[in-house]
């Protein structure tokens, strides 16, 4: 099969019907699009992969089941091994190897784009003029958007060899496109 965005956006879209999870798809979906760009590697491929990495979890909300149980539904659809191992590979209680750049860059954007976009949403602008040195800072506070592992922040940062700061920079901007597409406010809204 030809693995498109589009393609994966219908498969997305088949199995997940809650806004917030189409959200995170479309947000690590820019993420790791712009790494793909910036590395010169498949931007179609690494965008269907980011977008359905999360695509059973409304139906497989646990971790026995997500994502393992997603796998067979995307084999069946026809996706090849390669998105199929990176998806699963985002998991960490699989504890498969990060042995691509995609599967590095997938797990970096993924608990990181969900971080971002909640430092957005407590913003009058959204993410327009979020610098990484406020998300540092509501790093540091455990309470804010508790359901994000910092751990996972810190360690898929230097997994992907990027400097953090420059990391959170990079995915702030691949997500400012869509701002409204994610429910951000944008500068428009703040004047
Ligand atoms: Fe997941
Ligand atoms: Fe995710």
């Amino acid at each position: 099969m030809d693995v498109t965005r589009e393609r994966a956006w219908q498969t997305l879209t088949e199995y997940t019907q809650s806004e917030a999870l189409r959200r995170h798809a479309l947000a690590v979906e820019a993420s790791v699009g712009a790494y793909a760009q910036k590395l010169g590697e498949g931007e179609q491929f690494w965008r269907a992969t980011a977008l359905l990495h999360d695509f059973d979890y409304e139906i497989h909300p646990t971790l026995d089941k997500h994502p393992q149980d997603g796998a067979p539904i995307l084999r069946e659809q026809g996706y090849p091994e390669e998105l199929i191992e990176a998806v699963l590979s985002h998991a960490e209680h699989l504890s498969l190897p990060r042995d691509t750049p995609l599967k590095l860059t997938l797990f970096a954007c993924d608990e990181l784009s969900g971080f971002i976009h909640a430092c957005g949403l407590v913003r009058p602008d959204g993410i327009e003029t979020l610098e990484p040195k406020s998300v540092r800072k509501k790093l540091k506070q455990p309470s804010f958007a508790a359901g994000v592992n910092r751990d996972d922040v810190f360690k898929s940062a230097d997994e992907l060899g990027v400097e953090l700061d420059e990391h959170i920079a990079f995915v702030t901007a691949a997500m400012r496109p869509i701002a409204s597409e994610l429910g951000l406010r944008t500068q428009a809204d703040a004047a």
